[in-house]
């Protein structure tokens, strides 16, 4: 008989993962919590909220769920797979425990201090006096400094400071103000990394971890790494940086030692490992774990990833993961954001979403803040939609998907015009 299976969440990385595992020929049924009206394409919805830890529960103990997939980090860390685990439910994700890799930055930063991990050198402060004093002394220096709240900020609670105001403001705003509540009860205090950013997504069992793929998020709002941070803007793969010596070293020197460390403390850790890094003149060096898969990434993994992903996810699951067998394509793929004007800041939604119908049959679209009024899709958050192109290179790619974008409006239409622009130049 074929599988149940239950995705958590309600964004565009959701939709994504619902796709890949509607084309598994093991999946007979899918339920999405509570998904989006693209999600609602390929799996049954239904109105249970990401946190409502014990409503999924109840909801896939009577459904008989065969596995369960956490989109978001919060359920994670609040620990809804120990409760499922508990329940003898299966689950892909990690324990609260594991989780602490993305729910506490002090957590992580000592981890990989006693285990060698390559990061940036930090301290931890747990009060503001002595936290701005130290953040100065890089500034003072003419250094910018990195200011980073311990507990999850919502992706804000990270302020790079190049004056000493910026500096003691950071703090104050963090551990006097508590902006961040009490995430900001304790910092990491930490040197600035030049280089080009990456993320590498690894899958975990609890002993070993195997390298899927990497990937490039555009943070900033607008083109040429302008404005306000975002929760991605468009992302591709795959990134030149990311050579094959270097994938050799990430996984030597980061990937298997967290696992093997996580491990030695006693919180095995499965699930996607998602390490932000820098790659630096002195080497790949972390900036940030992530217990979950990266949101717009996931939208330019899935397309990619060649086969069945129901084992895969299954095996994370059960803790093993030395029978399986992945391969990913080599082929290039892209996906731009449409948002909301305004976002990250106010926005309106509601409005009608237009021209998804005149778009390429090869296109994909993973809905992210959708709503279906009055019978007609509309804008329903910041991050609406992921516009999704693959191809055999990233020139095709690129001119695909900005062509499929044009076709598609709604008031106050907002998108970068230079995703993957870094890719293509690097290769001339
Ligand atoms: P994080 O949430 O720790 O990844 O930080 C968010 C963003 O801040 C990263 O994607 C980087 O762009 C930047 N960042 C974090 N830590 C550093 C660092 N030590 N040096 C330079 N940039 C950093
Ligand atoms: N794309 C950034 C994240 O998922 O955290």
């Amino acid at each position: 008989m074929g599988k149940k299976v239950l995705v958590v969440g309600q964004g565009g990385r959701e939709h994504a993962l619902v796709w890949k595992l509607s084309q598994s020929p093991q999946v007979e049924k899918i339920y999405a919590a509570p998904g989006n009206p693209g999600i609602a394409q390929s799996a049954q919805c239904v109105n249970i909220s990401a946190s409502d830890a014990e409503g999924l529960l109840a909801f896939a103990l009577q459904e008989k769920i065969d596995l369960t997939i956490v989109g978001p980090e919060e359920p994670l860390m609040r620990g809804i797979v120990d409760r499922f685990q508990d329940h003898g439910l299966k689950i892909f994700g990690p324990s609260a425990q594991a989780a602490r890799l993305e729910g506490s930055k002090v957590f992580s930063k000592n981890l990989m201090y006693k285990y060698n991990i390559p990061t940036a050198a930090y301290k931890v402060f747990n009060e503001p006096k002595a936290a701005a004093q130290f953040a100065c002394s890089f500034t003072d220096r003419g250094q910018p400094v990195v200011i980073k709240a311990d507990g999850l900020a919502a992706g804000k609670g990270v302020i790079i400071a190049t004056t000493s105001q910026e500096a003691r403001q950071a703090v104050d705003e963090i551990m006097r103000e508590k902006v961040f509540g009490e995430a900001g009860k304790s910092i990491v205090i930490e040197e600035f990394l030049q280089g080009e950013e990456v993320s590498v997504f690894a899958l975990a069992d609890g002993h070993k971890a195997v390298t899927l793929v990497a990937a490039q998020d555009h943070k900033r709002v607008f083109d040429n790494d302008q404005g306000p941070n975002t929760g991605g803007m468009g992302a591709y793969t795959h990134p030149p940086v990311f050579t094959s010596e270097l994938r050799e070293i990430v996984d030597r020197t980061i990937l298997q030692p967290t696992v093997q460390a996580m491990a030695q403390e006693g919180c095995p850790y499965r699930g996607v490992l998602y390490a932000g890094l820098m790659i630096t003149p002195n080497g790949p060096k972390v900036l940030e774990f992530n217990a979950r898969f990266g949101d717009p990434e996931t939208q330019v993994i899935m397309p990619i990833l060649e086969g069945d992903v129901l084992p895969l996810f299954e095996a994370v699951a059960d803790g093993d993961l030395s029978s399986v067998k992945l391969t990913v394509r080599p082929d290039y793929c892209v996906c731009v954001i449409l948002a909301s004007g305004g976002y990250p800041g106010k926005y309106d939604q509601g409005y009608p979403i237009k021209g998804l119908e005149s778009l390429s049959e090869t296109t994909l679209v993973f809905h992210a803040g959708t709503a279906i009024k009055d019978g007609q899709l509309v804008t329903n958050g910041g991050r609406v939609m992921a516009i999704t192109s693959r191809a055999k290179s990233m020139e095709d790619a690129l001119n695909d998907v900005y062509n499929q974008v044009e076709k598609i409006s709604f008031t106050d239409m907002h998108y970068r015009t230079d995703i993957g622009k870094r890719a293509l130049n690097r290769g001339k």
